[in-house]
């Protein structure tokens, strides 16, 4: 049954090798926790890197229902004004935890101290998910529940000041029941303690420490580990800062994309590198995997560090019981790249997966048989026999599972056909920009035309890239421009293509009478000459490009070009401010003139022109002061441009942002 009525199918093929570096969106686990652990502070807490994904955005808006103030300062950048334990506010309303286990079970623990009841819901997959590994404990501590059957979502917790400390073994190993108790013992007198038989990830225990609370955690003669923290903490009412690190599992699609496309070299930086999280690395490695580990430090209480990931050849390899905790939303992706091993991977311990966003197991199973791998489970055991090149060509039921579309998808970009999934909208719960990104590395991922609202908007959108020389906004605008199916006009090329018939009519270029004649002749075709590089033509072009009557006269042909209303984008200097003054969005690219120059001169010596930095430099340093202080259309951002300083940041950075940007306009647009 479809999750949603506006399913959209995806499709990935062939992707060319992977390059580049990248960031990846912040941890999930981290993002949850800290909005949490921060509203039982008093005092500001600033984060950055904080994932924007739909299941954080949830806890965050259930955080502000109950009385925290959380605000969106700038992207990934979230300040969150705690109100202290035993703080919160009834919830006037039921509180929506879309799709996230993480975010409802952490909650649940979090509002049981309390003397008032919240309701709890959640989307169709996580309305199925089991509850009563966290009502059970919780029970436990003196809480009661009213729950659906089989106590499923929608329930309430009957929250109670009088809720006992309490000593509990889990029975399952599952951080997000011990993270519920750890949250409930906050505001519980006593000393609570949570028993756990294998470590699974901890950090809920390193961010409560990092905040000022004392975690204690011994192992315990027979080798398992107890975590005790006592209630009613006094804790320092100070301001802090908060990183969230890269997330691991998001990264994780990343590093098996790059290890299966042949010639593929990738780094993913800072990456959060707990050694609870880090299980599908250490298999990958045992595979046979290029992976190396650079930069590692810690940072708020987190292991960091980068992960530099090469296209290898795989072997298939048997992956223990015991390191399932620390890799538990890595068989899916794995699974993929046990697809392209050579021979057989057996994934011991996988019952958890039963309960996950979706039956993964099955899930993963289905998706390999219909991609033409031999898979099988059984049990709680996963066997996948690898074939170095898997058939591809299948469509894959997704259950609105986030992991299980971007492995799919991940398949797609070395299976010899296509890999089609029926939906990826639940992707946006973890890795909202995964295709953009995906893409910018060199994948082909696509969603299919009818529903994609990037490709046919209700209202095709004019894009305007202003910017100065060397800034990068041709390569960006070609790159937006190609990435929404759009028409795309570089509009310096009709200023040289008027000076390449200057030159080659040699006329003047200083002759007004010439230029006007050279503006009114121009066609499409003139526009791809290879001519219109060259140097001379580029001096010529910035010469005729200050007259105004030229200006005047190519006005028509650059707004003739969006008029097919198929959307637009078109970059050049003064789009935003007089071709398109109403353009929909208004990009002004810049960065320092050292950077510009460092760029082009790097750009010039890769076609094999020798040639001094200095000049370089100068050459740009007076056609800016030209382009800024001709009398008409200097080069200045419109008031209503987005200006995007690219001096420190890469490319793909630049790409992201302004996708970013057009993607809210959309949206804006069709609402
Ligand atoms: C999480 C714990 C894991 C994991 C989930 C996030 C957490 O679930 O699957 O994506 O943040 O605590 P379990 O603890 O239930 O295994």
């Amino acid at each position: 049954m479809p999750h949603t009525t506006t399913q959209t199918k995806m499709q990935s093929r062939t992707a060319a090798a992977l390059k580049g570096k990248i960031t990846v969106p912040g941890d999930k686990s981290i993002s949850h926790r800290a909005l949490i652990i921060a509203s039982q502070v008093i005092g500001k807490t600033e984060i950055s890197g904080l994932l924007e994904g739909d299941d954080v955005i949830n806890t965050a808006k259930a955080l502000r229902a109950m009385g925290v103030q959380i605000e969106r300062t700038s992207p990934q950048h979230w300040v969150v004004q705690g109100v202290g334990v035993g703080g919160l506010a009834e919830s006037s309303d039921i509180l929506d935890m879309g799709n996230s286990g993480t975010g409802a079970r952490l909650m649940m623990g979090l509002v049981a101290p309390y003397n008032f009841s919240t309701f709890f819901t959640g989307d169709e997959s996580l309305r199925k998910r089991p509850m009563q590994r966290v009502i059970q404990p919780l029970s436990d501590m003196n809480v009661r529940f009213t729950a659906r059957e089989n106590n499923r979502l929608p329930l309430v917790v009957h929250g109670t000041l009088d809720t006992l400390p309490i000593t509990y073994t889990l029975p399952v190993a599952s951080a997000q029941i011990k993270s519920a108790i750890l949250l409930a013992a906050l505001n519980t007198a006593g000393i609570t303690t949570v028993i756990e038989k294998e470590a699974t990830r901890d950090h809920t225990e390193r961010m409560l420490r990092h905040f000022g609370w004392q975690v204690e955690t011994k192992t315990l003669p027979d080798g398992s580990i107890a975590i005790s923290l006592e209630g009613r903490q006094s804790i320092p009412a100070i301001d802090r800062e908060l990183l969230v690190p890269a997330d691991p599992s998001s990264a994780a699609f990343v590093v098996v994309a790059a290890l299966i496309v042949p010639d593929s070299d990738v780094i993913i930086t800072n990456v959060a590198m707990n050694p609870l999280r880090t299980g599908l690395y250490d298999t990958l490695l045992e595979m046979g995997a290029n992976i190396t580990f650079q930069n590692r430090h810690i940072h708020c209480g987190e292991e960091v560090a980068d992960i530099h990931v090469r296209y290898s050849h795989l072997k298939g390899v048997c992956v223990p019981a015991k390191r399932a905790p620390s890799m538990i939303d890595e068989y899916p992706i794995l699974s993929i790249a046990a697809s392209f091993a050579e021979g057989i991977t057996t994934m011991n311990g996988l019952a958890e997966l039963r309960v996950k966003e979706s039956d993964r197991l099955a899930a993963i199973e289905a998706g390999l048989k219909e991609n033409g791998v031999i898979a099988k489970a059984s049990g709680d055991t996963l066997t996948i026999e690898g074939t170095k090149k898997p058939k591809g060509g299948g469509l894959v039921t997704t259950h609105f599972d986030h992991r299980i579309a971007m492995s799919f998808l991940v398949m797609g970009m070395a299976s010899e056909q296509p890999v089609h999934i029926d939906d990826g909208t639940a992707i946006t719960t973890s890795f909202p920009a995964f295709s953009e990104m995906m893409n910018s590395l060199g994948a082909a991922i696509a969603i299919d035309a009818v529903h994609n609202p990037l490709l046919s908007p209700a209202h095709p959108l004019v894009i305007a890239i202003d910017g100065p020389a060397a800034s990068g906004k041709g390569t960006l605008a070609r790159r937006i421009a190609e990435h929404l199916g759009y028409p795309y006009l570089d509009t310096g090329s009709i200023y040289r293509a008027v000076g390449l018939k200057i030159i080659y009519s040699n006329s003047n270029p200083y002759d007004k009478r010439a230029a006007c004649e050279a503006a009114l002749s121009i066609t499409e075709q003139d526009l791809s000459n290879p001519r219109l590089r060259q140097e001379k033509i580029a001096l010529a072009a910035s010469i005729i490009s200050a007259v105004p009557e030229v200006r005047s006269i190519l006005l028509n042909f650059q707004r003739n070009f969006a008029k097919n209303s198929k959307g637009a984008v078109l970059d050049g200097r003064d789009i935003g401010t007089v071709v398109y003054p109403d353009a929909d969005v208004k990009i002004f690219i810049t960065a320092d003139l050292e950077t510009r120059a460092k760029r082009r001169h790097r750009e010039v010596q890769g076609e094999n022109i020798e040639v001094v930095y200095e000049s370089v430099l100068n050459d740009l340093r007076e056609r800016d002061e030209r382009d800024a202080s001709r009398s008409v259309a200097p080069l200045i951002p419109a008031d209503d441009a987005f200006v995007i300083d690219t001096s420190h940041l890469n490319a793909n950075e630049v790409f992201m942002k302004v996708l970013d940007i057009i993607r809210s306009k959309i949206k804006a647009k069709n609402s």
